[in-house]
């Protein structure tokens, strides 16, 4: 009784919400399961939503044993291109399959069983990959922290997830200096309450860390390890636990699933990216985001691709043409990353002369998200490559695109500023206030008609009751995306910002929150306010705004040192904020009510620079012993 209206798209959208069992049990024959569903979604927890309740299966080997016993084993799995460390390796899917069950191994050697946490604190190395694939060979759950974020960041993660055991690297690698991990992570467990048994420390050349009677050290325990076969898990249960900022209170632990999200991460690969077992894909992201763990890892090896594992930046690294190198070099057919990558690419190399004498024959498709993509930034990248430019909108909560073109469904035409049509799997609404759905043209918030697709987040580590108050509560029957923004006559969406006080400062999801509670235990500072501003090639960056405590007269200049300082120290050098203003009041209503927009608006006003932005930060890092009123993380 199928209605044959419209395209390929249209039919697999219409299926996919009037039929999501039907839908989503096809896509689950992509996946081997020990145990196959025989049914899709389980409403009866509603609104906890849980997907093939009656699945078994193991995503290690769906990533790679499967591969190496269908004949993939000599294909490369991943390509790690490291230009900040000279360094290229490539490794089999055999290869990959092997110390990844023996770092299995390791871990089972160290107590970690099906449901333990193990916490993961790496770069962009190929070790990241072999360590999360060995917490799903195990059916432990990782959950990954990124390396901008300061031991304070982790300890706070450490404390939430409980982890069994921590693997970290010695030293992370950005293009002007190298970052100490190690230190970071002691210091994050002197001041966290739980207590991880052991850390298994991997030791870069490039800085070799001191290792105490806690710590285990890669080489040495992979070097008497025995491969561990896949444990089997219920398609239910935790897969990872991913972090990000929240509106208010500490970060918030996004549980992925293991069913859901193997099938929904491989129908995307090939239906959203158009990308297809054996071909080479690229995400230039990092692992510590969704993106990474998406689109680096788990998808591209479901999928048994190739996928390029690139550490270095999109210029520095030597030059801004360092993006043309590798696409050209490992013949990649997706590029993937943030639409600030671009902006700094442009910044460096206007008009693409870089791109000259490297054959791009290969690439179909460049995507873009993680922010909003500026029309200027889509159509520079558009006539550069000469191939369609597909954003995508999405985010850590939902694991996989839920506004896209579905380029290997149906692609569409697009229109610069919309991320195009609601992906198979999402029903996007618009609502007003009272939540009514508002005629097309007119902004809303955006939300999406429960149940969510497979691969969504099933809840908030350990607390249920955070996620229906979160994200559930506002509008019943909706997931609250947090973004706002409008649909258009065709149907096409368009994501405006977000409504609450998450900025996203070069593609990386900040809270202002956050900062603003750093800013407020300075021992000077009386009230304070952290706005996102518009920022040509970050997007946005924070801007902080203080009044002293009466009788304070201090220079400005140095309270403002102080305060970029701390958070720095206390969120990491990813939260970007380079520039506090101490002025005499903030502007309020007369309730007392902060008005962000109010100064949102000022600023993004262009007024000019004061002395109080810190151009380079890690200046500061010289200066931390004589700037007074400094406190460390505690
Ligand atoms: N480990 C340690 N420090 C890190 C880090 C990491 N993994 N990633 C970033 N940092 C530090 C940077 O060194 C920088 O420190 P500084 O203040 O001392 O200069 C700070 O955090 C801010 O980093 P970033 O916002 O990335 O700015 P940048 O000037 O170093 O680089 C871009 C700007 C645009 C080149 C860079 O942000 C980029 O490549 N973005 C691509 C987007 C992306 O990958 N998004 C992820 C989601 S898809
Ligand atoms: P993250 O969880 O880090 O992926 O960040 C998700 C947020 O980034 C979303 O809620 C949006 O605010 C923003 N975002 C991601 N992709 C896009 C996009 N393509 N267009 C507009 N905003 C985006």
């Amino acid at each position: 009784m199928s209605r044959d209206t419209g395209g390929a798209y249209q039919r697999a959208h219409r299926r996919s919400l009037e039929d999501p069992d039907g839908f989503w049990l096809e896509a689950a024959a992509a996946i081997d399961w020990v145990t196959a569903p025989t049914r899709a979604l389980d409403a009866s927890a509603a609104p906890l939503y849980r997907w093939f309740p009656d699945g078994t299966l193991n995503t290690c080997f769906n990533a790679l044993d499967r591969h190496v016993a269908g004949g993939r084993g000599a294909q490369a799995a991943i390509v790690y291109d490291s230009p900040v460390t000279g360094t290229r390796r490539t490794l089999t899917y055999a290869e990959l399959l092997n110390l990844t069950a023996r770092f299995a191994g390791v871990l089972r050697g160290l107590g970690v069983g099906r449901g333990d946490r193990v916490v993961l604190y790496l770069p962009m190395v190929p070790e990241a990959v072999v360590a999360m694939l060995a917490c799903a060979r195990l059916g432990a759950v990782h959950s990954v922290v990124f390396g901008g974020f300061a031991a304070h960041e982790l300890a706070v993660r450490i404390d939430d997830a409980r982890p069994k055991v921590v693997v970290a690297a010695s030293c992370g690698i950005e293009p002007t200096r190298t970052i100490a991990y190690k230190p970071l992570v002691d210091a994050a467990l002197a001041q966290a309450s739980h207590r991880p048994e052991r850390v298994v420390v991997l030791q870069r050349p490039q800085l070799v860390a001191e290792l105490t009677e806690r710590d285990l050290d890669w080489d040495t325990a992979m070097a008497t390890a025995e491969p561990t076969e896949c444990v089997t898990v219920a398609a239910t249960d935790p897969l990872y636990i991913l972090y990000t900022s929240g509106t208010t209170g500490p970060p918030k632990g996004i549980v992925r699933d293991n069913g859901g999200h193997a099938v929904a991460l491989r129908w995307s690969m090939e239906n959203v990216y158009g990308v297809r077992p054996g071909e080479v894909s690229w995400t230039a992201s990092d692992v510590g985001w969704v993106v990474g763990h998406s689109y680096i890892v788990y998808a591209p090896l479901f999928t048994g691709c190739t996928s390029v594992l690139y550490e270095g930046k999109p210029v520095g690294t030597p030059d801004a043409g360092a993006f043309w190198r590798v696409a050209a070099e490992h013949r990649t057919t997706m590029l993937f990353t943030a639409p600030t990558a671009f902006r700094a690419i442009r910044k460096e190399d206007p008009d693409g002369e870089l791109r000259a004498g490297h054959d791009l024959s290969a690439l179909r498709t460049l995507f873009l998200a993680g922010e909003r993509l500026d029309p200027q930034t889509y159509r520079w990248a558009g006539d550069l490559l000469g191939i369609p430019v597909v954003d995508n909108w999405w985010q850590t909560e939902t694991g996989w695109p839920i506004v896209a073109d579905p380029m290997g469904l149906e692609p569409h035409p697009t229109k610069p500023g919309s991320p195009t049509l609601p992906v198979p799997g999402y029903d996007v609404r618009i609502l007003d206030p009272q939540g009514a759905e508002v005629p097309p043209g007119v902004d809303g918030a955006v939300v999406l008609k429960l149940p969510m697709p497979p691969g969504t987040l099933t809840t908030l580590w350990g607390d249920d009751e955070r996620y229906i108050a979160s994200y559930l509560s506002a509008y019943p029957g909706y997931y609250l995306s947090g973004d706002g923004g409008r649909k258009d006559e065709d149907g096409y969406v368009y994501v405006m910002g977000r409504t609450d006080d998450v900025i996203n400062v070069a593609g990386h999801r900040l809270s202002t929150g956050s900062m603003e509670e750093v800013l407020a235990a300075h021992p000077d500072v009386a009230e304070c306010a952290v706005i996102g501003v518009a920022d040509e090639l970050k997007g946005q960056v924070p801007r902080g705004l203080v009044v002293l405590k009466a009788g304070v007269h201090r220079e400005p200049a140095e309270v403002s040192a102080e305060l970029v300082l701390r958070v720095r120290d206390t969120i990491g050098a990813v939260a970007g904020l380079r520039r506090v203003d101490v002025v005499p009041a903030l502007p309020k209503t007369r309730s007392g009510k902060i008005l962000r927009r109010t100064m949102r608006d000022i600023a993004d006003g262009g007024h000019p620079e004061p002395p109080s932005t810190i151009e380079d930060p890690s200046v500061l890092d010289s200066l931390r012993p004589t700037l007074t009123g400094e406190r460390t993380n505690d």
